[in-house]
């Protein structure tokens, strides 16, 4: 059962169908545009989402607010110091802060940063910075329906091929993401990050782990991982610090916070360098862009999201939810853990091609059914089209993501997910595919405009135009 009880209750917006039909037509069908009154159960994201605790409230009304050496930031610092035991603590407002003060320093034109996989906004820093990201996912990532344990891992051997080959010199850091968001969001084991320290260690790289995800990592090692077993998730979670460098932390998701975050580092020149552009960007070290309350709120968060019941009920929420998809037929990226689960829409709607994006189409159709929000992680999230709208480049797998937002819904609203599931399943057939109407040139998920293909599209889909 979830570990806690409800002491204050938000009503959940409900809307008609017809007033969804239309919401999603003057979004051009792009659910980050919809104003979240227009969304019964959101799932778009766990990031900044979930619900605080009343330790976390007592803690945000008893904290100093001074513009220097506030006692919320020795606090904050010393919670975060005691966990992964590097010596010098940024704090910034978000995970993609940490991420630009650290490759701006870091990475230059040329430079290669290395990941089991980059999350998005990690990609674009690495790049605008004018290096290149490339992504080392181990071979059993690719296999959706295995139930490998550890298919977050980074590729052990393609790691080293790069390290001791021609390319080796451009390789600033490699970057452990935990858990593998990009990857359906599958863990990575203790013996990998391991190797992998070991790995980098010879070769003189750092490694660094975004570590937006600490904890949940930490419990699944607990869970699958055999020399773990019986470990807390706080031991698991210190020692994976311990064997990095450094960390990024969006400490929205792993944090249990609105906004925060922090860049953890070890050395201390870097330190020194990634300050500077703290203050200039993000403010001074003992706030870095956040009020007393949100670093009172993070250390607390930090110490909350490593609590087992904690964990063990956001493992059975994710659990029932894929049970819930698996009976009905929809295929998701097994096995499941804990942030998230990966519906797997190519399967469900095979008759929509990767460039009517079949990953939009099924997260339209979860809105249009049950205002339900969820993500697209397929060909619009990854591919790239020509002029004409036909495929240059497509995803190799078209997912929707239905994120798990912590402390924030119930089973009964699971269950709602798993009727409006049910339902499209049972006629497929019956979901249109969308075509791009206008996009930006990074990141185009975000602001694409979209219409239904209108071979494709049911009549209450398609308008004025039939
Ligand atoms: C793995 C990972 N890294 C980094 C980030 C970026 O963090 P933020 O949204 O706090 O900027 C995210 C956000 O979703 C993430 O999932």
């Amino acid at each position: 059962m979830e570990p806690y009880r409800i002491k204050a209750v938000e009503p959940l917006p409900r809307t008609t169908r017809p007033q969804r039909e239309a919401a999603l037509r003057r979004v051009h069908y792009n659910l980050f545009e919809l104003r979240a009154e227009e969304v019964t159960i959101d799932l778009l994201t766990d990031s900044g989402t979930g619900a605080l605790s009343s330790g976390q409230l007592a803690a945000a009304m008893s904290s100093d607010e001074s513009y220097a050496g506030s006692a919320s930031f020795h606090r904050f610092r010393d919670a975060v110091e005691e966990l992964t035991s590097y010596p010098h603590i940024l704090p910034v407002h978000q995970g993609r802060a940490a991420e630009r003060i650290l490759f701006s320093t870091l990475v230059g034109p040329g430079k290669l940063t290395l990941s089991n996989t980059h999350f998005d906004t990690t990609r674009a820093n690495v790049e605008l910075a004018g290096g290149e990201a490339r992504d080392l996912p181990c071979p059993q990532a690719r296999d959706l329906d295995g139930a490998g344990p550890f298919k977050g891992n980074i590729d052990i051997e393609a790691l080293r091929a790069v390290l001791e080959g021609p390319e080796a010199s451009r390789v600033v850091l490699v970057l452990m993401t935990v858990t593998n968001n990009g990857c359906g969001g599958q863990p990575v084991s203790m013996a990998n990050l391991a190797e992998t320290a070991a790995v980098c260690r010879r070769h003189g790289v750092p490694l660094f782990l975004d570590a937006a995800r600490f904890a949940e990592n930490a419990w699944l090692v607990t869970r699958r991982e055999a020399a773990y077993r019986g470990r807390t998730p706080r031991q698991v979670a210190q020692e994976a610090f311990r064997l990095a460098d450094g960390c990024l932390m969006s400490a929205k998701k792993d944090g249990i916070v609105h906004i925060g975050g922090f860049l953890g580092l070890r050395d201390s020149a870097l330190a020194q360098r990634c300050e500077l552009l703290l203050i200039a960007t993000e403010g001074f070290p003992t706030y870095g862009g956040l009020a007393g309350r949100d670093l009172d709120m993070m250390a607390l968060g930090l110490a909350e999201a490593l609590d087992p019941g904690h964990l063990a009920s956001r493992e059975q929420a994710a659990a029932h939810l894929a049970g819930r998809a698996r009976a009905a037929g929809v295929g998701i990226v097994e096995p499941p853990g804990l942030h998230a689960i990966y519906l797997n829409a190519g399967r469900l709607l095979p008759h929509i091609p990767a460039h009517r994006f079949p990953g939009q189409a099924l997260a339209c159709q979860l809105y249009l059914e049950g205002g339900i929000r969820s993500a697209e992680l397929g060909s619009l999230y990854l591919g790239r089209e020509d002029e004409h709208g036909e495929p240059v480049i497509s995803a190799p797998y078209e997912l929707v993501r239905l994120a798990l937002p912590r402390r924030v819904y119930t089973r009964g609203h699971l269950d709602h997910v798993g009727d409006v599931l049910a339902r499209i399943a049972d006629d497929p057939g019956g979901v249109p595919g969308y075509r791009i109407t206008g996009q930006a040139p990074i990141l185009r998920h975000f602001r694409v405009r979209l219409e239904p293909a209108h071979d494709m599209a049911p009549a209450s889909l398609r308008g004025g135009r039939v």
